[in-house]
């Protein structure tokens, strides 16, 4: 593309990226040697990133959960069906405390660590105040829930109203509406199929809890466990409305980000890769809740590593979920895994969210999280692994070519 605007930075990358620079403004307009870019830019504002720096990708959190980021102590860990208990027992009193204040702490709490993207799942709409005002790209992952058909038409028609909510964002607020169904135990499929067709029809990302828990497996392959005392007590029901067969089946044909999938059998994540779907790792939210560890090694879907909401988690740091997950997979090489977690926190994020974004590349959005090592790697092909060891914040947040943030 020829155009006569004058990129307004042109960043020089330093000691890790020897004779490097990216030149942008709103987007990224050049990747080439500091005097390349000079000679085409000449106007552009000139700026080493200095020493111990890194230039990454604005990081991306693709699934997170604003409307409990009041719970800190409130919840029961340990056992997945405890918490889901006390998710039903609290979720009133947690989603009236999760004020915008709180919310917006959460997204600011997302920009130190260098997150200019993610993936809100919002249940109620409550958060969509809060994502309009953020600087962040969010997509707003408008949640479907429920299992009683009688409730269906209630339940669809409060639904397509948050979706019309939530499309009629402004541009500068960076809102991409999306669709949500909550999992296989939770969400009808006259109601899943539905939004299905909704969201084909208008293009919006989609995402879906799948294979959490083992009582999750239990439930959907035989009716029986603690699921079953969970719907007969809370539900009055006594059967799954959907089986693992059928409701990836309702989503052939639209590829799907699926959370957590920590029980899912071999066959199960290949047919997730065969069938173009995403898979969304979040490795603190599953420890928490005891749901043992998704084995990465054998995904071969794009994978995200994401935080999960305050509902299971401590902090929405990305560089805390890398480390958490850097210490779960152990027997993988750590200098390896670190690269990969990056790329689940970048370019393999943006490809689950399907938003051209996690690269630096011509073209691409110029988000950026700054890294600054406080210690130079004598190795650099360590530089990933000490990216997360060392860093508890990114030194500067870039979105859409603007500093937002600096530490
Ligand atoms: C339901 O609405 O059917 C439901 C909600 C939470 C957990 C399980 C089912
Ligand atoms: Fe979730």
């Amino acid at each position: 593309m020829v155009t006569n605007r004058v990129p307004e930075y042109l960043y020089r990358l330093g000691e890790f990226h020897p004779g490097r620079a990216v030149a942008f403004d709103d987007t990224i307009r050049a990747v080439d040697t500091p005097e390349a870019l000079q000679a085409r830019f000449p106007e552009a504002l000139v700026r080493d990133l200095g020493s111990g720096s890194v230039l990454y990708p604005g990081f991306i959190n693709a699934h997170v959960h604003l409307e409990f980021s009041a719970n800190r102590a409130t919840l029961r860990y340990g056992d997945f069906m405890e918490w889901l208990e006390s998710v039903i027992e609290h979720r009133d009193e947690l989603v009236d405390a999760a004020d915008e204040e709180t919310m917006a702490a959460a997204c600011e709490e997302m920009l130190a660590s260098g997150i200019t993207a993610f993936g809100a799942i919002s249940s109620f709409g409550a958060d969509l105040a809060v994502c309009r005002r953020t600087p962040q790209r969010v997509v707003y992952f408008n949640e479907l829930i429920g299992s009683n058909p009688a409730a269906a038409d209630m339940l669809y028609g409060d639904f397509l109203r948050r979706v019309e909510e939530s499309s009629e964002s402004r541009p500068e607020e960076r809102i991409v509406p999306a669709v949500a169904i909550h999992s296989p135990y939770a969400t009808h499929p006259v109601l899943i199929r539905k939004a299905l067709d909704l969201a084909r029809l208008r293009n919006m990302p989609v995402s879906a809890h799948l294979l959490e828990s083992s009582y999750e497996r239990e439930w959907l392959e035989h009716g029986s466990g603690k699921f079953r005392e969970f719907f007969l007590r809370f539900f009055k029901s006594a059967a799954p409305v959907s089986d693992i067969d059928h409701f990836l089946e309702l989503f052939e044909g639209t590829p799907t980000l699926f959370v957590h999938c920590v029980h899912t059998t071999a066959d199960e994540r290949r047919r997730l890769a065969d069938s173009g779907h995403s898979v969304a790792h979040c490795p603190r939210s599953n420890r928490l809740l005891g749901c043992g560890r998704l084995p990465i090694e054998e995904i071969r879907s794009p994978l995200a590593l994401a935080t999960d909401g305050y509902s299971s988690n401590w902090s929405m740091n990305l560089f805390d979920e890398m480390r958490a997950a850097l210490m779960l997979h152990h027997r993988a090489d750590p200098r390896i895994l670190a690269r990969r977690l990056l790329r689940c926190v970048t370019e393999d994020a943006a490809t689950a969210l399907k938003q051209e974004m996690g690269r630096i590349v011509p073209g691409a959005p110029a988000d950026f999280a700054v890294v600054r090592l406080p210690h130079i790697p004598s190795r650099p092909e360590e530089i990933a692994l000490h990216t997360i060891l060392h860093t508890r914040e990114a030194a500067e947040t870039i979105i859409a070519g603007n500093s937002v943030r600096k530490s």
